[in-house]
This record gives structure tokens, C-alpha cells and sequence, in this order.
């Protein structure tokens, strides 16, 4: 149990939500925390293969609590320093976990809350949630959330986005590729659950390896990915997982992950 954080099991699925509702879910220094090890705890644990993150209340998150913030800019410069790592590398460890990471946006999702939505697989949202990149407006920027947004919405986006700090809607989200999908709220639970139920029907090394692979290539002129790409499919074609895929394909039967 974390102090900041509600989890939930349920079957394969495991329910992240931010749970300090009376501020809008900001993020002091404990969330940081525990973040951090709710997402190193699910990363090692066999029985979960997809995880939700969510907030309770009325907003997703209002980004870095202000309070803190200010406390944080008291400290001597690398005290000032370290902690902005460390929140730097909670964004990194929901990226980069292994299992995939569904983001479940409504309210108010703003600054980091942007960037919390930016740092998952898929973020689905509601369509009146409000995004914005409002770091300038309080006369700072999205420093340790920047590579996360940047790799969802793009450096044009970034430079309207970025230098106004102006608020924008959950359709216009989808329109900028922050999200996957922006719905009414009262069916933003069983879009959550179609993605869910699409990533439970798929091999789950196979959705590991993915991930992986975006990281891998993503960035490489396309001559050099022609090594990585040949080994990778290569390899794991001749997987347990992959046999099974196909076998199950070919005998017209569900594989054994399923159900
Ligand atoms: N840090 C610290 N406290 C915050 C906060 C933040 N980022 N966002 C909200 N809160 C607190 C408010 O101060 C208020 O506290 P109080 O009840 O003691 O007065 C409480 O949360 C509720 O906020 P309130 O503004 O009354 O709720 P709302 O539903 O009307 O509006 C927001 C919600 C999110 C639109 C508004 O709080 C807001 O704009 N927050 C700042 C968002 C931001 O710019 N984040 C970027 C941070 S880098």
C-alpha cells in the first residue's frame, strides 16, 4: 500500500489511481515515491499484464503540487536538483515499464498532469477533460516532462503549446495525437475496457517485446534499422509464445493466453 495511491487487482489488470483528490491529485515529493515503486512493483510482477493509471476525484491530476514546488526551489541547488530527477525518473519508470500502460484522463490534466498522460502507452480520455502545457503561466516550463510530450505531440505542436501554456480540450488532445481517444465521460470506463480487453487478447511477450521495439527503431534512419528489425522478428518468431500464436491461428482455436 502506498499513501498517496489507491491500487487495485483486478485479475490481470491493476488499477494505479492517484488518490489526493482535495488538491486535484498534484504531485508532491510522496507521489513521486510512490509512483516509483508502485511501477517498479508491477513491472516485476508475473500476474499482471496490463496496468490502468487513473485519479480519484474530480481530475486526473493538476500537475506538480505548487506547495512543494515551492519548497523544492528553497532547497540548496542540488538538494533542488535531485528532486527534480527523481520526479524526472517516475515519469521514466511508467514509459518504460514492461507491462503496457493505459492512462484513464479526465477533469483537469495539467502540466505534469499532461505529462503524466504523455508518459503512457495509451491514454484515453474524456472529451471536455482540460490539457495544457501551463508550466509558463506560473513563469516555469515542462522541463522534465518535455522528452515525454515531445515524442506523443511533436516539436510544432510544442512550440504553440509550450510558449502559451494555453488550456486545450480532450478532442483537440486526440487531434494532436496526445491521446488515443477522447469519448463522453460516461463512456470513458468501457473505452478504458475495449483497450484493456484488446491488449488481454494479445501475447503478452509479444506486447512487451512492442514496446521494446518502439524504443529500438523509433528514432533510427531506416537503412539502420534493417539489422535490429531482421534479428528482432527472427528471433521472436521462434518463441514459445509465437508457436502457439500460430499454431492457434492455423487450427482455428484461441491461443492460451486468452481466457
Ligand atoms: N498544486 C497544489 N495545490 C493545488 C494544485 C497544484 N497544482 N492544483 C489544485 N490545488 C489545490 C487548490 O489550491 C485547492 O486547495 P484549497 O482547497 O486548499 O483551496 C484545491 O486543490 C482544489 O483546487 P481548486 O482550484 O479549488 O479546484 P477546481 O476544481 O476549481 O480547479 C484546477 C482545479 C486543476 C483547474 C485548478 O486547481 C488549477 O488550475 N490548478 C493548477 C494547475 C496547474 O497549473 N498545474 C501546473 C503545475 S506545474
Amino acid at each position: 500500500s502506498y499513501p498517496t495511491l489507491e491500487i487495485v487487482q483486478d485479475g490481470a489488470v491493476r488499477h494505479v489511481r492517484l488518490n489526493r483528490p482535495d488538491v486535484r491529485n498534484a504531485f508532491n515529493g510522496q507521489v513521486v515515491e510512490d509512483l516509483q515503486a508502485a511501477f517498479a512493483e508491477v513491472d516485476a510482477d508475473p500476474s499482471t499484464r496490463v496496468v490502468v493509471l487513473s485519479g480519484n476525484g474530480k481530475s486526473f491530476s493538476a500537475g506538480a503540487d505548487l506547495t512543494w514546488m515551492q519548497e523544492q526551489a528553497s532547497l540548496p541547488h542540488a538538494d533542488n536538483r535531485a528532486g527534480a530527477e527523481r520526479m524526472a525518473r517516475m515519469f521514466l519508470a511508467i514509459a518504460r515499464c514492461r507491462k503496457p500502460v493505459v492512462g484513464r484522463i479526465h477533469g483537469h490534466a495539467l502540466g505534469g498532469g499532461t505529462g503524466l498522460t504523455a508518459a503512457v502507452d495509451i491514454a484515453l480520455c474524456s472529451d471536455d477533460c482540460q490539457f495544457g502545457l501551463t508550466e509558463v503561466k506560473l513563469g516555469i516550463v515542462p522541463a522534465v516532462i518535455s522528452p515525454f510530450v515531445l515524442q506523443k505531440i511533436g516539436v510544432g505542436r510544442a512550440r504553440t503549446l509550450f510558449l502559451t501554456g494555453e488550456r486545450f480540450d480532450g478532442s483537440e488532445a486526440m487531434r494532436i495525437g496526445l491521446v488515443h481517444r477522447a469519448v463522453p465521460i460516461g463512456s470513458l470506463d468501457a473505452a478504458v475496457q475495449q483497450v484493456v480487453g484488446e491488449l488481454l487478447a494479445a501475447g503478452p511477450a509479444a506486447v512487451a517485446s512492442a514496446k521494446e521495439l518502439i524504443r529500438a527503431v523509433g528514432a533510427l534512419p531506416l537503412e539502420d534499422a534493417i539489422p535490429i528489425t531482421a534479428t528482432w522478428i527472427a528471433d521472436l518468431r521462434a518463441t514459445p509464445e509465437a508457436k502457439e500464436g500460430f499454431a492457434a491461428f492455423l487450427g482455428k482455436r484461441k491461443p492460451n493466453w486468452i481466457g
